[in-house]
């Protein structure tokens, strides 16, 4: 959709479709075919997301050569019908298309902004699965954020960084981009030898033939496509363990490792960490991509391999570790939710430094940049639980999102705190939840009504001071 007027007709478009295509009264059975929407209608991003469909698995195996910058891929999409469709759409800002088929019948299809718009025939019926597979090539997108920053396909001098928070993966690849359809992903990138392409999840196999390497990596747990990677470059690798096996693998491009050191070497001791206070590591195996983009300036929590656009600090390592449970795992319903993405990995970060012998996390509340701003500061003026897209990754929804973690451990107390993030990360592993639901959640594990407090901390603006 290319705006949310757009989206408005789609849906009005989809309500009376059924009496349209002329559904034989006294025959209830019978296919009701209609358009899938062409947004999930998340506001601050009206074009993610699509209706009518649930995506399973992506698969994408293309080459890559930084030299010409120049993509050949091949993307596999495996979704299940939710509705009769004579019409769907996916996210896609990448390369020409060649060929678009669905269940091997090639089609015609239209590109408009963001939506690629696809008619199947024969059509699908609601609980049908199909797949869809579509070849392109060409020179990827960069995309630029409401907040002015560049994320999907960056060009390094020696690769791509790629990354995708909130809207960046379907310049490469494309998807159902909205965190309310996960799926498991795999890619198998061939890169020139010598340079590594890394991706989420486990490495499969790695191969070197003409001059070309082939690499293959296996997400295994559902996960949003904003935390897809496949960044290359040239990498330091190393693979080791954790005290309790999980497999780590951390590439480092040569320039940053002596500056990454101290953060990396801690990756384990971080896991164990927040695994003793969040509940089990959600994924099959951790590390990070550490990286030289000196154009992006922040670092994502790509699933499985968080990504640094320059050295990885200690902090910042914790942050992105910490966002694998919270973030990852369970992710937000909606954007304006980003707080229960941010506030909690900045929450995490302040236990970690904590606890590794720096500053408490009580002194790190009251400090300037958080509880100790002036009541007049301009920082109170943004209400936490619908930041705006602008302000999505400003310090509102990291610093006032930590602050209101904080408050609420004071008001029901250590235990039942902690007891709430952990039932928080287990009860929506691999899916996505919202603001409310954590609001439920609170209430009934402390058994206290918290409606007052909530009020003051995510839906006022001003500096909270009762709760
Ligand atoms: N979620 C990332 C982090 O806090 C930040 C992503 C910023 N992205 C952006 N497009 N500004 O770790
Ligand atoms: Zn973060």
């Amino acid at each position: 959709a290319a705006t949310m007027a757009t989206v408005a007709l789609v849906a009005a478009g989809s309500a009376v479709a059924p009496e349209a295509a002329g559904a034989a009264p006294g025959n209830p059975g019978a296919p009701r075919y209609s358009a899938g929407a062409a947004s999930v209608g998340d506001p601050y991003f009206p074009d993610e997301g699509n209706g009518g469909y649930d995506v399973q698995h992506y698969d994408l195996n293309f080459s890559y050569d930084p030299a010409t910058r120049f993509m050949d891929a091949t993307a596999t999409i495996t979704a299940i019908a939710t509705q009769d469709l004579d019409q769907f759409n996916l996210d896609f800002r990448g390369p020409e298309i060649s060929s678009l088929t669905v269940n091997g019948h090639a089609h015609a299809f239209t590109r408009d902004g963001q939506e690629l718009i696809v008619t199947p025939r024969p059509k699908l019926k609601a609980g049908q699965t199909f797949t869809v597979v579509v070849k392109y090539a060409g020179v990827p997108a960069v995309i630029t954020d409401p907040d002015g920053s560049i994320e999907g396909w960056v060009p390094t001098d020696d690769g791509a960084f790629v990354a995708g928070e909130p809207q960046g993966t379907p310049a490469w690849l494309p998807t159902n981009d909205h965190p309310t359809d996960k799926a498991t992903f795999r890619f198998t990138a061939k890169v020139p030898e010598g340079l590594t392409a890394v991706g989420n999840g486990q490495l499969l196999s790695q191969e070197t033939s003409d001059g070309w390497t082939t690499f293959v990596w296996d997400s295994t747990e559902p996960m949003a496509s904003y935390l897809a990677t496949i960044t290359i470059g040239n990498f330091v690798v190393t693979e080791s363990t954790t005290a309790s096996g999980i497999p780590v693998y951390v590439a480092v491009d040569p320039r940053q490792v002596a500056g990454s050191a101290s953060a990396v070497s801690q990756i384990p001791k971080m896991i164990d960490f927040f695994s003793s206070k969040f509940g089990p590591y959600p994924f099959a195996s951790t590390g990070a991509i550490i990286d030289r983009a000196p154009n992006v300036g922040y670092a994502l929590e790509t699933q499985t391999k968080p990504i640094f656009s320059s050295a990885a600090s200690v902090s910042t390592m914790a942050h992105e570790l910490a966002h694998q449970w919270y973030g990852d795992s369970v992710s937000p319903e909606r954007w304006s939710d980003i707080w229960l993405n941010e506030g909690f990995a900045t929450y995490a970060q302040w236990m970690y430094t904590e606890y590794n012998g720096g500053t408490s996390v009580n002194s790190t509340f009251n400090s300037s940049s958080n509880y100790g701003r002036a009541a007049s500061s301009s920082f109170w003026q943004t209400v936490l639980a619908d930041p705006g897209p602008v302000d999505m990754f400003s310090n509102i929804p990291y610093n006032r999102g930590a602050m209101t973690l904080h408050a609420l451990r004071g008001k029901v107390g250590d235990e039942t705190f902690f007891r709430i993030l952990r039932e928080w990360a287990a009860s929506h592993r691999y899916s996505h939840a919202s603001t409310a639901d954590f609001i439920a959640l609170a209430e009934k594990e402390s058994g206290q009504n918290l409606g007052n407090f909530f009020d003051v901390w995510l839906y006022q603006k001003g500096k909270p001071t009762t709760w």
